[in-house]
């Protein structure tokens, strides 16, 4: 289910109740794959679905807390602010997520 609503440019993921806890779940919104995530305290986080490394699919990461740890290598990242805790030169685009109603909404502007 997307929508796109045009004032503010977000698009509607679905249910939060759709998205599994603790796990990542990739999306497609205006051709960009992000990477979305459902921590245990009810917190979302839109991400960049690739990692800076070389690509990872940072969706099948492990999570803990507000962090993925990509799959590949093992690069661990902030979702909040996108910061790599292993190399401060990278970092990860983070999108903003609103909850409204039960839903999930993002937007691709204003992101970090
Ligand atoms: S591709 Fe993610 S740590 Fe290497």
């Amino acid at each position: 289910m997307f929508a796109v609503l045009e004032s503010v440019r977000e698009t509607c993921l679905g249910l939060v109740e759709s998205l599994p806890v603790a796990e990542g779940r990739t999306f497609v919104v205006e051709g960009e794959r992000i990477a979305v995530f459902r921590g245990r305290d009810g917190s979302v986080y839109a991400v960049q679905a690739q990692c800076p490394h070389q690509g990872g699919p940072l969706a099948e990461g492990v999570t803990g807390g507000c962090t993925v740890t990509c799959p590949l290598h093992s690069w661990k990242f902030d979702l909040a602010s996108g910061a790599c805790l292993n190399d401060p030169e990278h970092r990860l685009r983070t999108y903003p997520v609103r909850l409204a109603e039960g839903l999930v909404y993002v937007s691709l502007d204003g992101g970090g």
